[in-house]
């Protein structure tokens, strides 16, 4: 036998401003998109804006129930509507940005493993990358979902 390793690389931004001007545009929409969350619950706002190939711009936020699995995170929410808006338009990137009890998280999150999953349908499905940019005091990125879900289960097993 033999031991593999699997690299993730993730980019560390220094500052908002090393991101390009749509990019901080995103930034800024994500947050505001957080404000509207429905997170009663767990007072944690997420917000998610994508950026797709025709440069329309789609944000969500998640979206919490009294019966706490049937809520949905902000990602997940932004993905598939913008795939059921723009059915053959491929996403270039998502923004996620998170608050706690109205505060910016200080540690950017990174998607849950259900929306890893997700992202990764629409990657594959346009065959076209996508950028994730993590949103807290600190930022951080990533070129391809696959970074986030390397050994995924997808179509090609079928
Ligand atoms: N949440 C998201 O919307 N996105 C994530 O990446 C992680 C968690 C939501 C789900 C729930 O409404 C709240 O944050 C706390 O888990």
């Amino acid at each position: 036998m033999k031991k593999k390793e699997i690299i993730t690389t993730v980019i560390e931004y220094n500052s908002e401003l090393e991101l390009s001007n749509i990019e901080q545009e995103l930034v800024e929409q994500s947050k505001d998109s957080a404000k509207n969350a429905y997170a009663p619950y767990s007072n944690f706002n997420v917000g998610a804006t994508i950026l797709l190939a025709n440069g329309e711009i789609v944000s969500a936020n998640n979206q919490e129930n009294a019966a706490y699995p049937s809520g949905m995170c902000a990602e997940r929410v932004a993905m598939f509507y913008a795939n059921a808006k723009y059915p053959n338009i491929a996403v270039q990137t998502i923004v996620i940005s998170a608050f706690s009890n109205n505060k910016l998280v200080e540690n950017p999150i990174t998607p849950c493993g259900s929306c890893r999953q997700v992202l990764l349908e629409t990657e594959y499905r346009f065959k076209n990358n996508i950028k994730v940019i993590m949103v807290g005091e600190k930022i951080l990125s990533v070129d391809s979902i696959n970074e986030l879900l390397p050994l995924s289960f997808s179509s090609k097993n079928l």
